[in-house]
């Protein structure tokens, strides 16, 4: 498969029923993308989000049922004022643009994250987002947008324990399942499989729960260079891992 090949169907060598059903990707080296060819920083985000939208089309042409992007950590407003108010603008413009598509592709959207800290506009564009979009039977798509993975887990333990507090809830009620009810991605399936682009080993505080038995898989490229035959790579990968769970 070249570069920039489209594949409506999945590529022999994979097996359908070994896919991973969901999978999360930390879309990272915008900015050491567009530094390699001397452009803004904005211009790796830009050509990002047209990587994270052949994904998206990717896994629905290729039965995969859910997926969920980082787009933006809660530390990622330490960064410069320009390039985080451009990202602001930008998600909310992708959004608006592209909500009659993923309407018509009966795409499932939906933000976790602090979405209360966000620009105004931006949060109205989600809440829109996710309202049109509630019932649709396709893939979940799920963008991580302020969203800290230790802030989230202190985020459920403080509801629970206002439930408790209440007299709604006993200490003795508090169970994984209990938990993840309180999580932002309540009903989400766990990740099968974590891929990180750009070659960095870490987690950066994303899905600190759901990922505890997620399978990982590193590429070097780049984020706006990965693509399809990128990501058959990953679930070549992906398929020759045994998932133990703790088990022998
Ligand atoms: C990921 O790319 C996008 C966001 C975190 C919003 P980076 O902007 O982190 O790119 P690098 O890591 O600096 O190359
Ligand atoms: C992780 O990338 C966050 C997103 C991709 C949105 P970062 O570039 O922020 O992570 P670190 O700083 O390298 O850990
Ligand atoms: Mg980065």
């Amino acid at each position: 498969m070249n570069q920039g090949t489209c594949l409506q169907d999945l590529p022999v060598d994979l097996q359908p029923e070994r896919l991973p059903q969901h999978v999360a990707v930390i879309m990272d080296g915008n900015g050491r993308w567009a530094k390699k060819r001397s452009l803004p920083r904005i211009m790796g985000h830009r050509r990002g989000v047209e990587a994270l939208k052949d994904l998206l089309r990717c896994c629905k042409d290729w039965g995969i049922e859910a997926l969920t992007a980082y787009a933006f950590s809660s530390e990622n407003w330490g960064r410069p004022l320009e390039e985080v108010n451009f990202l602001m603008t930008l998600f909310e413009r992708v959004l608006r643009q592209e909500l009659q598509e993923m309407v018509s592709e009966d795409v499932q959207i939906r933000f976790v994250g602090n979405l209360s800290s966000l620009p105004l506009s931006l949060q109205s564009e989600i809440k829109q987002s996710m309202e049109t979009t509630r019932q649709n039977q396709g893939i979940k798509f799920t963008v991580a947008t302020n969203y800290g993975g230790r802030q989230e887990i202190v985020q459920a333990c403080r509801e629970i324990a206002t439930q408790v507090q209440k007299g709604l809830l006993k200490p003795e009620d508090i169970d994984e399942s209990l938990f993840e009810n309180y999580l932002y991605t309540a009903g989400i399936s766990h990740p099968d499989l974590l891929i990180r682009t750009s070659g960095e080993m870490r987690i950066s505080n994303f899905l600190l729960w759901q990922m505890a038995y997620s399978e990982i898989y590193v590429t070097d490229t780049f984020w706006p260079d990965f693509n399809r035959s990128e990501f058959h790579r990953a679930l070549s990968a992906y398929q020759k891992r045994e998932r133990r769970f703790g088990k022998v």
